[in-house]
């Protein structure tokens, strides 16, 4: 058996171990280890189909929070990305939390770095700080509150009407709650590439072909794909809509990925991803860091128990002010 210091010289420079795993029938092995060393494998609905079919529990980024906070598991394997794992951790600071690939991060948190967002909350001292739970530790221990696309406007309601806020990371949901709520929500200028990559061009084109399809989006999308979608709402949101809808056809403006539980759950009806601009090999849009993770990975992670997310504890007990005042509100 290979012992744990091989196993961190097998930490590529890419984060994640590379070993050969010749001849590995990944899913008993997983199944087997998971078993073992009481683990429990939470997964976004983004990740590929083999890691969402052999997760304990798929979901959107409240309940995979939600369920990070109440699992009774040693270790917790977050199949998502380096936010969502470090979510997970702050929240249980003495179990393992493992990430298949350490470089799987998101390029909406990227777009908010915690010194320039310390600078520009500081020109702001009577602002409240909501902020979206696609951003990093740091950006979380500067925030008053944590949203997710789910409970957002919940959260914002919450607050009374005359308090002046500062919404980050993402410019396109915040812009959408503003719309909402009919607030003027300072924002931050950050984005997820994923769900600007949507052509309109290329929608109007597919409408063309399909009449008589539905747009539903996710709020990360831009204003221009919101003003012309039927729903909005978040991964979750975006489900229950096609599986309570009485129409048969949809084209869906998120990540791909949800696809693979979409057409589970309405095995009757035509389901289409949005285009994106670019043409890439799915004709969709796709989270590069999403797809990071894979089997191989997934079991490898598991055998020896790495890559290990820390958080440090001061930032730790600082981030979980906000993201315990949101699982308080989503009750
Ligand atoms: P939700 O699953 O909360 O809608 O989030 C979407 C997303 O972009 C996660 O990175
Ligand atoms: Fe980040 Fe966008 Fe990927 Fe979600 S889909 S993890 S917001 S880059």
């Amino acid at each position: 058996m290979e012992s744990l210091v091989t196993a961190k010289k097998n930490i590529n420079e890419k984060g994640f171990l590379d070993i050969e795993t010749p001849n590995i029938d990944y899913v008993k092995e997983i199944l087997k280890l998971k078993k073992e060393k009481n683990a429990v494998i939470l997964a976004h609905y983004y990740q590929i189909d083999e890691i969402q079919e052999i997760a304990d529990f798929v979901g959107d980024s409240l309940a995979l929070a939600q369920q990070a906070a109440k699992t009774d598991a040693d270790i917790i394997v977050f199949a998502g990305v380096h936010f969502m794992a470090e979510t997970a951790k702050i929240l249980n600071p003495t179990k393992k939390v493992l990430l298949p690939d350490l470089l799987a991060g998101c390029s909406l948190a990227d777009s908010c770095p915690p010194e320039d967002f310390a600078a520009f909350k500081k020109q702001h001292p009577d602002h409240l700080v909501v902020t979206y739970i696609n951003c990093s530790a740091e950006i979380k221990a500067l925030s008053d509150y944590v949203c997710t696309s789910s409970n957002a406007l919940k959260i914002i309601n919450s607050i009374p009407k005359e308090q002046p806020i500062i919404f980050a990371p993402d410019r396109n949901l915040g812009d959408y709650l503003n719309k909402e709520t009919g607030r003027k929500m300072l924002l931050w200028d950050g984005a997820c590439m994923v769900h600007e990559a949507f052509s309109m061009e290329k929608l109007i084109d597919l409408y063309k072909e399909h009449p008589d399809a539905v747009l539903i989006a996710h709020p990360e999308s831009e204003a221009h794909m919101l003003k012309v979608a039927k729903y909005i709402g978040s991964t979750s949101g975006l489900l229950n809509y096609v599986k309570t809808s009485d129409q048969k056809k949809f084209i869906v403006a998120t990540e791909a990925g949800i696809l693979f539980e979409m057409l589970q759950e309405n095995p009757d009806k035509i389901i289409i991803p949005a285009p994106a601009k670019e043409d890439n090999t799915c004709a969709c849009s796709e989270c590069a860091y999403m797809k990071m993770n894979t089997m191989k990975k997934l079991y490898l992670c598991l055998k020896h128990e790495l890559p290990n997310i820390v958080v440090e504890a001061e930032l730790a007990k600082q981030a979980i002010i906000p993201i315990n005042r949101m699982l308080e509100l989503s009750k």
